[in-house]
């Protein structure tokens, strides 16, 4: 079901000691939050457990992990299976980050993979798109965009579709300063929801979360959560401060 969310990605960053001083403090910020959106915390994968125990049971706070291996086990020296975060409390997974396609050449096939196992390990999947500053100066952020989302996720039944939230993530915003105006974030986001019905249907893209990330702030949040198809954020550098990510969390 659509929903407001806001989703931290914590990245490869802080300490275990650091990480759980950082969860207390947006748990004790965050008390207050029964109206407000459902809020995703994706810690590196040491941290899941402590940072899971550190969560109120039943409340708005969850847990998420950045990444997963595409089979259920087995000989895959260094891997986390799907599987095993779900046993350890986490309902979300972020899947196809740029990040994750750039420096660790995750495909589409890949992508597809993960997300099947994801699924059938009960994640919520979190799926990222998004273009370049190439792709868009030389206008091509549709083609773009709706290649991505028809190569990587539009092999999911229905059913499969309705676990997923979207996240557009601009490459050039990401860690740059450089947010993407509300404008920007609802022209595509707009577009993304079209995809979604002509690949499902009307419902199914009115029921799909889509979230925007890139630069995402205290300052901009707002801005960026007022547009219409802006359902929430998927927040990077901003996520490891716990009076700002309140601050985004309370920006709706
Ligand atoms: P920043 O918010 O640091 O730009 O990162 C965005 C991001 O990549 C979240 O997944």
């Amino acid at each position: 079901m659509r929903q407001n969310l806001v989703a931290g990605n914590w990245k490869m960053n802080l300490t275990y000691q650091e990480g759980l001083a950082l969860v207390e403090e947006i748990v004790r910020l965050n008390q207050a939050n029964g109206a407000g959106p459902e809020v995703v915390l994706c810690p590196p994968f040491p941290f899941l457990t402590g940072v899971g125990q550190a969560l109120p049971q039943g409340g708005k706070l969850h847990l998420g992990a950045q990444n997963c291996h595409q089979k259920e086990s087995g000989a895959f020296t260094g891997e986390v299976s799907a599987k095993m975060l779900a046993s350890v409390g986490c309902e979300y997974v972020i899947l196809g980050h740029s990040e994750r396609r750039q420096y660790f050449g995750e495909d589409d096939e890949l992508l597809s993979q993960k997300l099947k196992a994801a699924l059938a390990a009960g994640l919520k999947p979190i799926f990222c798109v998004g273009e370049s500053l190439d792709t868009r100066e030389a206008d091509e952020t549709f083609d773009f965009i709706g290649q991505q989302l028809a190569a990587g996720l539009f092999h999911l039944s229905n059913e499969e579709f309705a676990q997923v939230t979207v996240a557009y993530e601009p490459i050039w915003a990401i860690g740059t300063g450089r947010t993407a105006t509300s404008a920007q974030a609802q022209e595509v986001h707009a577009f993304i929801r079209e995809q979604i019905a002509r690949a499902y249907d009307a419902q199914a893209a009115l029921d799909t979360t889509i979230l925007y990330g890139g630069s995402a702030n205290a300052q901009n949040a707002r801005e960026l959560f007022s547009q219409p198809d802006v359902d929430g954020g998927l927040i990077g550098g901003a996520s490891l401060k716990a009076a700002d990510f309140t601050t985004i969390i309370q920006s709706f």
